[in-house]
Order: C-alpha cells, then sequence, then structure tokens
C-alpha cells in the first residue's frame, strides 16, 4: 500500500492510488431493481420482464455490507452513499443506515451517510430515513412536467409523488438535501428553467447532469449529451450566476450560486470537463463486487473471501491493494477510443 503524507501532523496517512488519489467515498448499490425504466439507465428494451434481477442469496446482507464498510472507514472513507437501483426497494434498508450510522473513525467520528433515491417511495420512508441516522439524501428528478417525466422514466409515476418526497425529507430535516436532473438533448432541455424556478429560495441544491455514456445499453451520443457550459448559459441569462469554491477537494458538481439571493445550483460535467484527477471514489455492487470507476468493465469480488471467512486484516488488505493498483480516468481518455473498455457495467448494479 502507498501511504500518502498527512494533511496535518495529526490526520491519519491515507490510502492513495497509482496516480495519488486518495480513498475517501464509498457507494454501496443496495439492490439492482428499480420501479422507474429511465430510458438513460435501465432502457425497458433490456430490463424489461424477463431480465434477470440477482437473487436475494447473491446480495451482500445487511451485516456484510456494515462489516465491509466498517474496514473502508479503517482505510480512510469518510462519505459512504447508498443508491441502487432504487435503494428503497431494499426492504428494511432503515436498518442498513442504523447499522452504517454505528461506524466510527479512529477518531470516533461517524462516516457521512447519503442516499440518492428517485423519491417515488420517499414521502412515507424520510423520517424513519432521518430517524436510523441518515444524514442527507440526494433526489433524481428530471422533469416537472408529468408528461415528460413519464416519457424519460418510462413509468406511470408521477411528478406529485417525488415532490411530496422531497417535502417530507426536507421536513424530517435532511440537509442539504439535493435534486439531480440528468439532461438529455431534445428530451428534457425544456425542463430546466421550470426546476430552476421551482428549487429556487428553498433552500434545495438543483444539480443538472451531463448525459453519460455508462453502461451498454442506453444508445449514448455525443450529440444528445448539453454541455454544462450550455445548459448554465442558459440559466444565467434569466438569472445572473456567480461561481462558488467548491465544498471539498475532488466535488463531482460545480457549484453556482444566483445572483439576487435565490440559493444554489451545481452542474455535473463529466463528460465535457472529466474531473478523474480528483476521483476519491470507490463503488460496492449489490453482490458485493468492488469498482474502481465508474465506466470499469470488470469488478474485484470481496463476496468470495467474506463469505470464505476472511478475517478483517485480510479484507483490508485486498481493498488497499485494488486501491493501491487503481489507474483509473475513463471520462479523460473517452475520446481516445482504442482505450476504451468492450463491455461497461450498468449503472443500475453499480449504483451511479
Ligand atoms: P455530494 O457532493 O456529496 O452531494 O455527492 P455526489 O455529487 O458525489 O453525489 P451524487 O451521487 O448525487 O452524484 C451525482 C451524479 O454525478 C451521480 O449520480 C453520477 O451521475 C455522477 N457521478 C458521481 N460520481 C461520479 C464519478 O466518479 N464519475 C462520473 N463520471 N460521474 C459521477
Ligand atoms: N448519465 C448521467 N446520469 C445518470 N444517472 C443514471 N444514468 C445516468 C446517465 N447515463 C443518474 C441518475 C441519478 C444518479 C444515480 O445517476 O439520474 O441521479
Ligand atoms: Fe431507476 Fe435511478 Fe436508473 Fe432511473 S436513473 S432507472 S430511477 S436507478
Ligand atoms: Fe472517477 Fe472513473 Fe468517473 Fe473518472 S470516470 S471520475 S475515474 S469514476
Amino acid at each position: 500500500m502507498t501511504e500518502a503524507h498527512p494533511a496535518t501532523p495529526s490526520a491519519p496517512p491515507s490510502l492513495v492510488d497509482a496516480l495519488q488519489r486518495p480513498l475517501r467515498d464509498l457507494r454501496i448499490s443496495v439492490t439492482d431493481r428499480c420501479n422507474l425504466r429511465c430510458t438513460y439507465c435501465m432502457p425497458r428494451e433490456v430490463f424489461g420482464k424477463s431480465f434477470v434481477f440477482l437473487q436475494r442469496a447473491e446480495l451482500l446482507s445487511f451485516e456484510e455490507i456494515t462489516r465491509v464498510a466498517r474496514l473502508f472507514v479503517d482505510l480512510g472513507v469518510r462519505k459512504i452513499r447508498l443508491s441502487g437501483g432504487e435503494p428503497l426497494l431494499r426492504h428494511g434498508v432503515e436498518r442498513l443506515v442504523e447499522q452504517l450510522a454505528g461506524v466510527r473513525d479512529a477518531d470516533g467520528r461517524p462516516v457521512e451517510l447519503a442516499m440518492t433515491t428517485n423519491g417515488t417511495l420517499l414521502a412515507a420512508r424520510a423520517r424513519s430515513l432521518k430517524d436510523a441516522g441518515l444524514t442527507r439524501l440526494t433526489v433524481s428528478l428530471d422533469a416537472l412536467d408529468d408528461g415528460v417525466f413519464r416519457s424519460i422514466s418510462d413509468s406511470g409515476a408521477a411528478v406529485g409523488k417525488v415532490l411530496e418526497g422531497i417535502a417530507a425529507a426536507q421536513a424530517a430535516g435532511l440537509a442539504p438535501l439535493k435534486v439531480n436532473t440528468v439532461v438529455k438533448r431534445g428530451v428534457n432541455e425544456g425542463e430546466i428553467l421550470p426546476l430552476v424556478r421551482h428549487f429556487r429560495h428553498t433552500g434545495i441544491v438543483l444539480r443538472f447532469i451531463e448525459f453519460m455514456d455508462v453502461g451498454s445499453t442506453n444508445g449514448w451520443r455525443l450529440d444528445d449529451v448539453v454541455s454544462a457550459q450550455g445548459i448554465l448559459e442558459r440559466i444565467d441569462r434569466e438569472y445572473p450566476l456567480r461561481p462558488l469554491e467548491p465544498n471539498y477537494p475532488g466535488e463531482v458538481a460545480r457549484r453556482w450560486e444566483f445572483a439576487d439571493g435565490g440559493g444554489e445550483i451545481g452542474v455535473i460535467a463529466s463528460v465535457t470537463q472529466a474531473f478523474c484527477h480528483e476521483c476519491s471514489r470507490l463503488r460496492l455492487s449489490t453482490d458485493g463486487k468492488l469498482y474502481t470507476c465508474l465506466f470499469a468493465a470488470e469488478g474485484t469480488d470481496l463476496r468470495a473471501p467474506l463469505r470464505a471467512g476472511e478475517d478483517d486484516a485480510q479484507l483490508r488488505r485486498r481493498i488497499a491493494d485494488l486501491w493501491a493498483g487503481r489507474t483509473d480516468r475513463y471520462s479523460q481518455l473517452r475520446r481516445a477510443a482504442t482505450e476504451l473498455p468492450v463491455r461497461k457495467i450498468e449503472m443500475s448494479y453499480i449504483g451511479g
């Protein structure tokens, strides 16, 4: 394992990868299932009735996830994000939140515990998630117009349900609350300004994400991407914006504020302004594989050694070795077609 120089004399030395990036952020997918079929993520032609999702015995149990999370925290992870698929479809996920909220670092501090959800099932769960110890929540919402929303999510779901979920999360004190909007050219560009108007002055941070070529099934074309620059220009024409400093090194979103005090927005420009040089994220799939990049073709299985009875030191060593050898920077190489993996892992399985 490679040790970086500590930032301050009291900070523990952190594990860094082959490009000197520390490991800070663990994203855990708790289910590969979802009740929506967003065309850019789980197109119905692929994820239809005959699609075979993971079986129960293949999923990491809450106890297994918590054990692994503890090892990650020992190795420097400070933020854990639960995702899916749709994480609220995992039965009793509040119990997992409770277990993870009990994990402490060497100084006795809890980790930051966040979740990304589509919000459709949130209204009745926001309070129990907060009570279980969830710190923050991000809700995906691509349109305010029901027709546009139904068409992107390829479902009968109603925007009103998601807005109810957002309101419940706000009332429960899950703050800062963020909303993620993936923008696809010709599909929901027209929703950018309505969403901005809706979430200004609410304290909710709306973030626009460039449509990405994750997975192998969403038919991605560069022409379908509306650049972060283009998105910002549209907003700035109506509501002038000023840049803000990042909250922390390696933050995925670039932050902006409305000049008139209407609050904050963000853009995630993973296609046009790659942020791999600061990427401190590792992903754990529902069935216990580790992925060092969102665009990886293959993962490293942790479930088999876990179930074979390896002790904590052995498992930590596996994780540390994997991170130490990490060279991923897919988004920076995107244009060099020869370096693209043949078949990338799907976002709904790896957790976004
Ligand atoms: P906070 O800053 O803690 O709120 O979280 P975050 O921005 O890491 O969380 P979120 O899950 O909301 O990330 C937003 C979206 O950015 C994801 O859903 C992905 O679409 C994209 N994204 C996040 N991490 C990566 C990454 O490592 N690489 C790429 N290319 N995209 C990412
Ligand atoms: N491009 C950009 N963002 C995506 N997400 C899912 N698929 C894509 C894609 N192809 C986003 C979702 C959600 C998060 C988990 O990832 O909208 O906010
Ligand atoms: Fe489900 Fe989120 Fe994927 Fe949409 S983007 S299909 S809500 S996991
Ligand atoms: Fe990190 Fe891979 Fe995304 Fe680059 S493309 S920011 S290395 S997950």
